[in-house]
C-alpha cells in the first residue's frame, strides 16, 4: 500500500463510523436498495463532486460523469446509464451540470490539441460552431463562459431526444430534464432555464434558452430564422 493512499482509507473508516454513529442502520438500509430521485450528468472535473455540492447522501443521486459533460447519441456508456436510471431506478429528474473554467470546453473553444480527447471534444466544438454568431462577438472569457452554458443546453437537448427519454415520456412516466452550471470560484449552481418535461417542450425550451445569447445586430440581419432551432441543428457555414 503506497503511503499516500493510507490517509484515504483511514478517512474512509472514520467517515463510515461517523455515519453509523449519527444514523444507525444507514448502511444496512442502503445495502437493500438504492432509490435515487435524481440523475446527475456532469464533468469528470475533480472540483465538481455531485453529492457534496448538493448536500445529498449516498443513495440519493445516480451519477454519470465524463470530460465536459457531453451526451452523444452513440455513446453506449452514457445511454446505458440513462436507461438504467430512467427504466429501473425511475429517477424523476435528470440534471446536466456543466461548470465554468471547464478545461474541456476551453480546449474546444481555442482549438487546442490535447490528445485522444480531441475527438470527444469535437462535440463541444460543434456546439461552438453551431452558435458561433452568438459567441464570437463576446470577449474571450465571456465567450468561454457562454460556451460552458450552451454546451449544457445542447446536452439537455441530446438527453431529451434520446430513445430512452422519448420512450419514457411516451408511456407517461414523469421525468424532467434540467441544465445547470456550477462556478468553482464560489461553489454555487445556477439553473440555465432549460427544464423539459414533455416532447413538445424540447424545441421551444431549447430555442428560448439559446436566444438568451444574442447575436450582434449586424449578424442578425438576413440570417436564418431562430424558430428553426433544435438541438443538434447545424446552420450552413
Ligand atoms: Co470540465
Amino acid at each position: 500500500m503506497p503511503e499516500r493512499l493510507k490517509p484515504l482509507l483511514e478517512a474512509n473508516r472514520q467517515w463510515a463510523a461517523e455515519m453509523e454513529r449519527k444514523r444507525p442502520g444507514f448502511f444496512t438500509r442502503l445495502a437493500q436498495q438504492q432509490n435515487p430521485r435524481y440523475m446527475w450528468i456532469g464533468c469528470a472535473d475533480s472540483r465538481v463532486p455531485a453529492n457534496e455540492i448538493t448536500g445529498l447522501d449516498p443513495g440519493e443521486v445516480f451519477v454519470h460523469r465524463n470530460v465536459a459533460n457531453v451526451v452523444v447519441h452513440s455513446d453506449l456508456n452514457a445511454l446505458s446509464t440513462i436507461q438504467f436510471a430512467v427504466e429501473h431506478l425511475k429517477v424523476e429528474h435528470i440534471i446536466v451540470v456543466g461548470h465554468y473554467g471547464c478545461a474541456g470546453v476551453r480546449a474546444a473553444m481555442r482549438g487546442m490539441r490535447i490528445g485522444l480527447a480531441d475527438n470527444w471534444l469535437r462535440h463541444v466544438q460543434d456546439v461552438r460552431l453551431r452558435h458561433r454568431k452568438r459567441l464570437e462577438h463576446l470577449p474571450a472569457q465571456a465567450q468561454e463562459d457562454a460556451l460552458c452554458e450552451m454546451n449544457v443546453i445542447e446536452q439537455v437537448g441530446n438527453v431529451a431526444l434520446s430513445t430512452v427519454v422519448q420512450d419514457c415520456w411516451a408511456r407517461g412516466q414523469p421525468l424532467a430534464l434540467h441544465g445547470w452550471v456550477y462556478a468553482v470560484t464560489d461553489g454555487l449552481l445556477k439553473d440555465l432555464g432549460v427544464t423539459m418535461k414533455a416532447p413538445e417542450h424540447v424545441i421551444p425550451v431549447f430555442g428560448a434558452a439559446i436566444k438568451r445569447y444574442p447575436r450582434p445586430p449586424a449578424a442578425t440581419a438576413g440570417s436564418e430564422d431562430d424558430s428553426t432551432f433544435g438541438p443538434g441543428v447545424v446552420p450552413a457555414p
